[in-house]
């Protein structure tokens, strides 16, 4: 089991939007800027083939840009029809303006990281 923090992406790349997307290590992933804080899920809608990271963020919320299914990106919850099928979340940590990930220890809360 791989347990290191992989650099992803800058911290100010997120923020700039407010969410990003991005390809590592076979995953699509995508990042949000929520407060000081970065989320990172997995970037497909559980309802069809759509990129979160092309969506909408509401507060702590992404809306997929097909049909306005919402996950939360603190937990992966899935908050409103038609998504019922959760998304995965990561953790992360903030280091030196650089967003790390950890793709094998997967968490129902992805807030473990720094402030921004
Ligand atoms: Fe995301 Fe339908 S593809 S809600």
């Amino acid at each position: 089991m791989r347990n290191e923090w992989i650099d992803v992406i800058d911290r100010d790349v997120v923020c700039a939007d407010g969410l990003a997307g991005v390809y590592v290590e076979g995953h699509d992933i995508a990042l949000f800027a929520v407060g000081n804080e970065i989320f990172a899920t997995d970037n497909r809608c559980t309802h069809g083939e759509a990129r979160l990271s092309d969506g909408f963020l509401l507060d702590d919320e992404i809306e997929c840009p097909l049909h306005q299914g919402r996950f939360s990106v603190r937990s992966g919850m899935a908050m409103c029809a038609p998504v019922t099928g959760c998304i995965r979340t990561y953790p992360v940590k903030i280091e030196v303006g650089r967003v790390f990930l950890q793709f094998e220890a997967e968490t129902s809360d992805a807030s473990l990281q720094s402030g921004i």
